[in-house]
């Protein structure tokens, strides 16, 4: 009896060290440890023995039991350790790794300059308004003084939604639009887009930024349009930067001027970007001609105004010292992460 038992202890030893999963070592309880178990049959086979030899074996049984009992439980508590640790090693965060990296946007240099611009002149007092891209001819065209047949019409390249109705070729549209709603005295900005007909190249884009000035008032002279936009030219591109005003033509203003900035490459000594001249253009101005005040019904008597245009790429371009405009529409991330 007593080699039966320790054969059973053998056999129990050799299961147990074979399982790993919570649902063999069950199955293991039950077929050794259970109430129709193997160590039960041994003490059922016991009790037929004679009396003086039962407390002999029943003593060993008792023990390999409880001996089974105790390595059962221990190797409960590995498996349920075991599967605490698998589980930990699954949820692990490794800290030892670098975290992913997530770029911060950035402003767009064209946004950057458009913001200077807008500062410059609303702390002038001037208010920021805004006009549709897409315009009719009569704001685009004829009420800025240029009726179907005015040969200034062919200054501009102009992109047709359907007949009457365009993207709009500069900003000036807008002048009318805020005429129409408002009396003098007025000062306004108007930023945005435009369009024109043109092929891309190094200074020439089919889409480009304009900022439009408008000031109405009694007494607006001709001083007053060369004290604001030297005022704008010296905080835009320094104090010392030289202003020059030149006669021009545009049909909605009289008399009209461009203005130059002395090129900022070269310091008016000439060179290929001012090409060799030592000025740069960079915007139109002049003071509202009459005849798009009676558009707009004003008073030609009382009011006198100037207006201006002037092109954000350009002044971006010269600002940065960028050479070529169609950076600023490629979005290749190397070139403005720059700003
Ligand atoms: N609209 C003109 C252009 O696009 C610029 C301009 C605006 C000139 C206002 C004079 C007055 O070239």
């Amino acid at each position: 009896m007593a080699d039966r038992i320790e054969e059973l202890r053998k056999l129990f030893r050799q299961e147990i060290a074979r399982i790993t999963t919570p649902e063999e070592l069950e199955k293991l309880r039950i077929k050794y440890l259970g109430r129709k178990g193997l160590f039960m049959e041994i003490f059922k086979d016991i009790s037929s023995f004679p009396a003086e030899q039962r407390p002999k074996v029943g003593e060993l049984a008792n023990r390999v039991r409880n001996d089974a009992f105790s390595e059962w439980n221990t190797k409960k508590k590995e498996i349920e350790l075991k599967k605490e640790e698998v589980k930990e090693e699954k949820e692990a965060i490794d800290i030892t790794l670098p975290g992913k990296k997530f770029s911060l946007g950035k402003k767009h240099p064209i946004t950057l300059i458009l913001d200077e611009i807008k500062n410059i002149f609303v702390s002038l007092g001037f208010r920021i308004v805004d006009g549709p891209e897409v315009e009719t001819e009569y704001y685009n065209f004829e009420a800025l003084n240029m009726d179907l047949h005015h040969p200034a019409r062919d200054m501009w390249s102009t992109l047709y939604i359907k007949e009457g109705v365009l993207l709009r070729t500069h900003t000036s549209p807008v002048q009318i639009r805020v005429m129409e709603k408002q009396s003098p005295p007025l000062a306004i900005i108007a930023p945005g887009k435009c369009y024109r007909r043109d092929a891309v190249d190094a200074s020439h884009s089919p889409m480009f930024h304009q900022v439009e000035g408008l000031l109405v008032d009694e007494g607006v002279s001709f001083a007053h349009l060369k004290g604001v936009l030297t005022h704008f030219c010296h905080r835009m591109f320094g104090a010392e930067t030289k202003v020059r005003f030149r006669p021009s033509f545009f049909p909605f203003t009289e008399p009209s001027v461009e203005v130059d900035i002395q090129c900022v490459i070269c310091a008016g000594k000439g060179c290929s970007v001012c090409k060799q001249s030592g000025w740069l253009e960079i915007l139109g101005a002049g003071m509202v001609n009459p005849r798009v005040f009676e558009f707009v019904k004003y008073d030609t008597k009382k009011y006198t105004g100037f207006a201006f245009g002037m092109g954000v790429e350009r002044i971006a371009m010269l600002r940065y010292g960028i050479d070529d405009m169609r950076l600023f529409f490629e979005n290749d991330r190397r070139f403005l992460k720059q700003f």
